[in-house]
């Protein structure tokens, strides 16, 4: 291993390069990401279900996730999830495990806002509990959030919109979780790395904290 002054780093200059290529950057360093595949109901009832893996949590008391829907380009409208969730201020997050990967990808799909991904990709809508939007059944863990707020980061293309959201409930699969604590081989998530890329959670260690 070369001594840390003899190894070269290259700097750049976010406003120095296109969007385009920061993303890159972003989207190459940041990994894997967890992918929230979000489930949103418009003002007429038409369900609209998308991937981002712009994704975190961000408190636990109350227990408050975050994901970001992104501009597309300059002029391009809203992506409906954000717009479903301006009007509504429901959604529901639902996990992507590895066995349903490629339906959840079909609901990336650049589609007009009529278009119900669930019918597009075969998943199955399940009816929630507290908010409109419907789970996908498929899910093993699903989380029901109402909007806590919305930050606009940047309205410019491929800035983003930050969307905090409390989870209202939690739905997890019966025999996946003991005690709190999620089997994380019976949930078999799957990551997001760049571009067409993901990742599976299949190798995993464990490190002892220190005291
Ligand atoms: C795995 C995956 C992750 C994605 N993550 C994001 C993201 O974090 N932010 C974003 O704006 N778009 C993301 N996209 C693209 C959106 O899913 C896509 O633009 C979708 O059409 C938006 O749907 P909507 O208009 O129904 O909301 C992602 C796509 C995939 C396949």
């Amino acid at each position: 291993m070369p001594e840390h002054d003899t190894i070269k780093m290259l700097a750049f200059d976010p406003r120095d390069h296109a969007p385009q290529d920061i993303y890159k950057l972003m989207v190459g360093s940041i990994v894997p990401r967890p992918i929230a595949f979000v489930s949103t109901m418009d003002a007429n009832g038409i369900a609209n279900l998308a991937p981002f893996s712009f994704f975190t949590a961000a408190s636990a008391n109350p227990a408050v996730v975050c994901f970001c829907p992104m501009v597309r380009r300059v002029g391009s409208p809203k992506k409906d999830t954000l717009r479903n969730i301006e009007e509504t201020g429901e959604f529901v997050v639902n996990i992507v495990s590895g066995e349903f990967a490629e339906k959840m990808n079909a609901c990336a799909a650049e589609v007009a806002p009529e278009i119900d991904e669930f019918e597009l990709s075969g998943l199955t809508p399940l009816a929630s509990q507290l908010v409109r939007p419907p789970r996908v059944a498929e899910s093993r863990v699903q989380m029901e959030c109402r909007l806590l707020q919305l930050v606009r980061v940047s309205d410019k293309p491929m800035g983003g919109t930050l969307v905090l959201g409390e989870v209202l409930r939690f739905h997890v699969r019966e025999g996946l979780v003991e005690e709190f604590r999620i089997d994380p081989a019976g949930l078999n998530a799957i990551g997001r790395m760049a571009g067409k890329t993901y990742a599976r959670t299949t190798d995993r260690f464990d490190m002892e904290r220190p005291l």
